[in-house]
């Protein structure tokens, strides 16, 4: 498998994004940047996409994706048919996502995890291997839901607004 990762993130993601490209780099990996580039207030949906469109193109075998909480990229790049992406804080589940889900991107979040252990986890996604077998299986009804599924349902989605501010871009970005 080729050595490279397409990488993104949003503002909040963007300085674990730089350090952890420092780190792929040492590793000998080949990084394609997808932004973005500083800490100016950006949506996270717009970079998941440019992420997600090169791994399921074939462009690059892997994505790493950063935010705040790494949730919204993951909720975006799942959106991608072909992508299995996990959401990770610890080693272990980034070792399991990719043993047992395939998952092809790994998304992080910079106001959870600190450097180090982001390196540890983007480490332990990088030097496991999917397992096949049981999870192979597994896989396979994930893309066959995909392809039931045609590009989206029908469900209804939460309201806008609920809790907390629904509108703007609050303190935190
Ligand atoms: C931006 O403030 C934040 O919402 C975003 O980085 C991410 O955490 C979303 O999931």
């Amino acid at each position: 498998m080729e050595k490279i990762v397409a990488v993104g993130a949003d503002h909040a993601g963007f300085p674990l994004k730089e350090d952890l490209k420092a780190y792929l780099k040492d590793q000998g990996y080949e990084v394609l940047d997808l932004g973005t580039d500083s800490h100016q207030s950006v949506d996270y949906p717009d970079f998941a996409a440019r992420v997600a469109a090169a791994v399921a193109s074939g462009k690059v075998p892997w994505g790493m994706l950063v935010c705040g909480t790494g949730i919204g990229m993951a909720i975006t790049a799942n959106k991608v048919p072909g992508v299995r992406a996990a959401c990770c804080a610890d080693p272990f589940s980034a070792r399991m996502a990719r043993a047992h889900n395939d998952a092809n991107v790994l998304t992080m979040g910079g106001r959870v995890v600190g450097p180090g252990l982001a390196r540890e986890i983007l480490k332990a996604w990088l030097e496991s291997r999917f397992e096949g077998g049981r999870h192979a299986q597994r896989t396979a009804k994930i893309q066959a839901l995909e392809d039931r599924l045609g590009g989206g349902t029908k469900r209804k989605r939460s309201a806008p607004g609920g809790p907390g501010p629904a509108r703007g871009k609050g303190r935190d970005g």
